[in-house]
């Protein structure tokens, strides 16, 4: 006897828990990040283009995908081909989720760190260069960052072992209006600064000769990345989805909320540090650096830190927990194991895996592969290399082994709304294979 699959409580539910995934690090660590990286508001323009043309027409197959088949990313390829290669894409899935989930709590452990820091006064009257040192000996330290990501990972797990509708909905109805309160507070703070202004203009105002190749591939990854895409998390949480919802007003709310946290992050940043004179181009250390200058720079400086860092840790709570759900619901659903011991040995794995990308700040910090220090290394390999991959297979599959027909129907489900699923279908099967194959094969061409 098959137990009754797991169902969220209303839709609702299902548009927090997944705006809960989407919103992350990603949108608050390493938006800001790459858009310093990578010249300011060119990018952001390629960015947001590539919302509407890539990240929604796949999240809406993702989410499709789950719904039709009520089943998990391995599970969905073996109901509808049972027996081809292309339940490896499922597995695919849930390496890229459990790779991700492992640098991410490492970084979620930093920011839970900092709420503590900021508590204790730690940052008080330190100069920027002191700042700098700060974070350097947290992240170097052999132990210290290692008990914040298992802090992080076990808040996570106690969260998914409760299950869907009790813990995954339940907690994303509390965190995520708390989230959007503390990003509307801190935007505030950060735009009456004296000489935020010229930040403002830079995140805003395109410069077109500053975009190459490169710029499309990181905008890509980052669209991959920021919209939980390419490795079945939409089709997971679309999997406890009933046939009643309208998919596509629920993606293009899901992604014009990420969109949202993510601008709304980078004006809260990238003002505060122009208004201070940071460089916009630190790369990952930027929040974890110019902010807290800024933050002891500020009347209750101390009080607007332990907000940000409630919020950003918040904020990567909730992706995690998609994280992890991705692996547990595969096991729970294809190997039958119990929920409970899938999330403790995933989240132990998770834990595990974390540990050299951890290490890769301090004693492994000479060890790096083309360049990249370990954890760098797995954040462009999944969100530049096995996201997009995820994301081409998935459009193929969908375009033309499951396709035809089906394809626009599926989506519609019983709610039998979908304008532009004529359009959307061509995207599938032609505009988008074609162009994330191109994307791909020449980004990571050698010296293209
Ligand atoms: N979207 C999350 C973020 O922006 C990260 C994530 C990626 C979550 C892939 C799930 C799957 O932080």
């Amino acid at each position: 006897m098959e137990k009754k699959k797991e169902q969220w409580g209303s839709r609702l539910g299902f548009i927090f828990a997944a705006i809960g995934s989407a919103v992350g690090l990603g949108n608050i660590w390493r938006f800001p990040t790459v858009v310093g990286q990578n010249g300011g508001g060119a990018f952001v323009l390629v960015y947001l283009g590539m919302v509407f043309v890539v990240g929604i027409p796949v999240m809406l197959v993702e989410i499709a995908l789950g719904r039709a088949t009520q089943r998990n990313v391995v599970g969905v390829f073996k109901k509808l081909r049972p027996g081809t290669p292309w339940v490896r894409v499922g597995v695919l899935g849930v390496a890229a989720g459990f790779i991700i989930l492992s640098f991410y709590s490492v970084i979620a452990g930093w920011s839970l760190a900092y709420i503590f820091k900021f508590l204790q006064g730690d940052f008080l009257h330190l100069s920027p260069s002191e700042i700098a040192q700060t974070f350097g000996d947290l992240v170097a330290s052999p132990v210290t960052p290692i008990l914040w990501q298992g802090l992080f990972l076990a808040l996570t797990m106690g969260i998914v072992i409760l299950g869907v509708a009790r813990g995954i909905e339940r907690w994303s109805k509390v965190l995520m209006p708390m989230l959007f309160m503390l990003l509307l507070i801190l935007i505030a703070r950060s735009l009456t600064l004296d000489g935020a202004r010229e930040g403002v203009y830079w995140l805003l105002r395109p410069d077109f000769a500053s975009i190459n190749f490169d710029t499309v591939l990181t905008a890509l990854g980052q669209v991959f990345f920021s919209l939980s895409l390419g490795m079945g998390a939409m089709i997971t949480y679309g999997s406890y989805l009933s046939r009643r919802e309208d998919i596509p007003k629920s993606a293009i709310t899901i992604a014009l909320a990420d969109m949202a946290v993510a601008i709304l992050a980078g004006l809260i940043i990238i003002p505060a540090v122009f208004a201070f004179g940071l460089d916009p181009e630190s790369g990952p250390p930027l929040i974890y650096i110019t902010l807290p200058a800024v933050f002891q720079n500020i009347p209750l400086g101390s009080f607007f830190g332990v907000l940000f860092f409630v919020l950003l840790s918040t904020a990567a709570l909730t992706s995690a927990i998609s994280l992890l759900e991705v692996v547990v619901a595969y096991w729970v659903g294809e190997l039958k194991w119990s929920r409970t011991g899938a999330t403790l040995l995933a989240g132990l794995g998770a834990f595990v895996l974390g540990i050299p990308s951890s290490l890769s700040n301090g004693v492994l910090a000479d060890y790096t592969v083309a360049g990249f220090p370990f954890l760098d290394l797995m954040d462009a390999l999944t969100a530049n290399i096995l996201l997009p991959l995820g994301g081409l297979l998935l459009v193929v599959f969908a375009g033309w082994v499951w396709g035809g027909k089906e394809l626009v129907a599926a989506v519609e489900g019983e709610a039998g709304r979908f304008p532009l699923g004529g359009v959307w279908a061509v995207l599938v099967r032609w505009l988008l294979p074609l162009a994330l194959a191109y994307i791909l094969l020449s980004g990571l061409w050698p010296g293209s």
